[in-house]
């Protein structure tokens, strides 16, 4: 029977607090592995979570840190050896939040934000994590991208920006660390009902584009996370799967 084992592995799920790191995170651990549970603002429910995984019988670390911020990542990575041991997997998963709106009326800050937190987090993230990966001969990053990187709508300009930006990044860093036999991913999610977004307010164009009919859930996004951590993805790197029931199919 094949079976996702991560047993003997840590993770690091950032935005492990947000909508779907928090459904990753627990996917990860009952797979096995040990988290590093990773918060921004909402350390409280980073704790609970973190209690959760530890129920399981899993280590779970809570870290606190700005993805965007070089020492803040860094000394992100230090509490993780020190506590879990280096990590095999890296899930960059957090994001900001802002209001959406035209190219001509957005922020300009918001741009800014968007390549901090997609772009500059993949960057560190790589920087903090990949090298022990590297030496080890094994490792995963994967990023959570958006079915909106390739549909391109008004009003998701600075979101866009950023994730598309993230995506170049990954891809170059695919290249360079896959003869290690590190791999790098992307999962792009379609809208997703999780447990604080019900799916009750989804407009019939939305529905109309999706191939499945319908929109996923967080348990769907962190199943394609979990395959794509264990070695059943072994041969798999600089994807961008989309796990949006077919809203986005990329072209051959
Ligand atoms: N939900 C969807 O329908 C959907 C669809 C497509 C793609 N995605 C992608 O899936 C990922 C998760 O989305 P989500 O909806 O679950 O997000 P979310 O609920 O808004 O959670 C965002 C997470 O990012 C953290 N965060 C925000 N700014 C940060 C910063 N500067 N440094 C560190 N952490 C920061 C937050 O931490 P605190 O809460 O601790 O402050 C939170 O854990 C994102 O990459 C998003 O683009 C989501």
């Amino acid at each position: 029977m094949i079976s996702i084992d991560l047993s003997g592995k840590t993770v690091v799920v950032t935005g492990a607090t947000g909508e779907l790191g928090r459904v990753m995170s627990r996917t990860l651990a009952k797979a096995g592995a040990d988290v590093a549970v990773h918060c921004h603002a909402n350390r409280a429910k980073a704790d609970a979570l973190a209690k959760e995984l530890r129920d399981m019988g899993r280590r779970a670390l809570v870290v606190q840190a700005d993805v965007a911020d070089h020492d803040s990542v860094f000394a992100m990575r230090d509490a993780v050896v020190k506590e879990l041991g280096q990590p095999h997997v890296i899930v960059n998963n957090a994001v900001s939040q802002y209001a959406w709106t035209t190219v001509l009326e957005q922020n300009e800050a918001d741009y800014e934000s968007q390549f901090r937190t997609c772009v500059m987090q993949s960057v560190l993230m790589a920087k903090a994590f990949v090298p022990a990966m590297v030496e080890r001969k094994w490792g995963r990053v994967i990023a959570i991208n958006t079915e909106c990187s390739m549909q391109c709508w008004p009003n998701q300009s600075a979101y866009v920006s950023g994730k598309r930006g993230m995506d170049g990044v990954l891809r170059v860093l695919a290249r360079e660390v896959g003869p290690s036999g590190v791999t790098v991913n992307q999962v792009a999610p379609g809208w997703t009902i999780s447990e604080n977004r019900g799916g009750d307010d989804t407009p019939q164009w939305y529905l109309d584009r999706v191939a499945l009919g319908r929109r996923g859930f967080d348990q769907e996004i962190a199943n394609a996370v979990a395959f794509l951590a264990s070695d059943l993805s072994s041969f798999i790197t600089g994807a961008y799967v989309p796990v949006c029931g077919g809203n986005v199919m990329p072209a051959i």
